[in-house]
């Protein structure tokens, strides 16, 4: 791992809305961290061995902030009902297969390589309320290269026969969880309520004294369709906004991210900025589903984080490619029913939020910093090239919008080579 050195196209996204770009240059990382972006190589480097891609792009790896992986089986079906109902009828009868360890086995180990393959080498990850199959998914994500984190859901109520937890249940499997995982490198665990509705109030005080007492991340659903806010606001009569249900149980804070936050007004936007809470926007799955078009431009606005997730599998593609362009689109529909009163997001601005916003939450610096851990793709893309010359903006652009199977020729996650399409 000493000394890596890619030759190619190197574009990155050092803040939002711009791009660096550096034409068939070097991108060097030393012990896995990145060193920097060359024009030419450094007279320090001469007679290393580079690897040369030619022109193809070489690109930050992006990160993937939510996505249930029990779901994948189910991916690109049942997508005729909203919420409440799809979690019923198909989301919960796919996870309540995850009891059975060889069954999680055979998709954790497909997802996990489906992953690399995309080129996304982090995540924050829901896995079922299973400990066992959970801890085989952390296996399987370390084994193919994914870092970041998982979670165990926990959900004691709402659930159906074969998918609940009593909350005696739930809060042994989870401190017996996280001690059975503590032995893994790249992928950490993270306090996961599976959303208000199927938390007890017992429940998730305890998950909020563990994710203080032990330091841990959170992950859950925030404000994603109407009927799950009406459900939200008669469980709990004391909180007048569905974020005051996860912040009366300490679950909410600089370490917390949202899923989908669609319906969020001016209050909770506020008070999303205010703990530095982190929203994902989820667009595939916020339109298969009907959840509605999240407010993305405004919350970039007031100053809220913003990354993107897949939300596999009210999300259909694990591509965070496809992430940014149907991200784009939603931003578009949004300005459309905003009267053309908010701006749509540019392609820049876009897989900014892809690549350097959600390795934000790993602690990395935007864009092919020094000293960031080097998580990078190479996408050969000159299946689509013009006879005459595009722009590596116009490139990249390009690139979010069309599926280009087997364009991703190599993937590094946590310094370490993980994907070669010649293997
Ligand atoms: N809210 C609670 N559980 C889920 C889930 O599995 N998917 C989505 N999209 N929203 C949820
Ligand atoms: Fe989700």
């Amino acid at each position: 791992m000493a000394l890596t050195i890619l030759k190619g196209t190197v574009i990155s996204a050092p803040a939002l809305g711009k791009l660096d770009v550096t034409e068939r240059g070097y991108l060097i990382a030393e012990e896995g961290k990145v060193t920097g972006v060359f024009p030419v190589l450094p007279k320090r480097y001469a007679g290393a061995a580079a690897e040369d891609f030619g022109d193809a792009l070489i690109l930050q790896a992006p990160a993937d902030l939510h996505l249930h992986a029990p779901q994948y089986p189910m991916m690109g079906m049942g997508m005729d009902l909203p919420l409440l109902d799809w979690l019923n009828t198909y989301a919960f009868p796919t996870e309540a297969r995850f009891a059975d360890p060889d069954y999680a086995r055979e998709v954790y180990r497909r997802l996990a390589q489906d992953l690399i393959a995309n080129g996304t080498t982090r995540v924050c990850m829901f896995s079922s309320l299973h400990r066992r199959a959970t801890l085989i998914l952390m296996e399987e994500l370390e084994k193919a290269g994914v870092t970041g984190y998982v979670g165990k859901v926990n959900m004691d109520r709402n659930g159906a026969p074969n998918l609940q937890e009593t909350t005696e249940e739930s809060v042994a499997e989870t401190l017996r969880w996280l001690e059975e995982c503590s032995d893994f490198r790249y992928v950490r665990p993270m306090v996961t309520p599976r959303f208000t509705p199927s938390c007890t109030n017992e429940l998730m005080a305890f998950l909020g004294r563990l994710a203080a007492e032990r330091n841990l991340p959170v992950q859950s659903h925030l404000s994603e369709n109407t009927a799950e806010g009406a459900w939200v606001r008669e469980l709990h009569p004391d909180c007048t906004q569905y974020w005051e249900t996860y912040a009366k149980y300490g679950l909410w804070n600089g370490r917390t991210v949202m899923a989908h936050c669609v319906w969020c007004d001016e209050r909770e936007r506020r008070a999303m900025k205010d703990a530095g809470v982190t929203a994902v926007h989820c667009p595939d799955s916020n339109q298969n589903i009907c959840s509605g078009v999240a407010p993305v431009r405004v919350l970039l606005r007031e100053g809220v984080k913003v990354v993107l997730g897949t939300d596999v599998a009210g999300g259909d593609t694990l591509s965070m490619l496809d992430a940014a362009s149907s991200a784009i689109r939603a931003s578009k529909a949004r300005r459309v029913m905003d009267n053309w009163g908010t701006d749509f997001l540019s392609a820049a601005e876009a897989w900014y939020l892809a690549a350097s916003a959600g390795a934000a939450f790993f602690g990395q610096q935007p864009g092919f910093a020094p000293g960031n851990s080097l998580h990078a793709l190479v996408l050969d893309d000159s299946r689509l090239l013009q006879p005459h010359p595009l722009t590596p903006e116009e490139r990249l652009e390009r690139c979010l919008y069309v599926r280009q199977p087997g364009a991703i020729r190599a993937v590094w996650s946590a310094g370490r080579k993980v994907f070669s399409a010649e293997d």
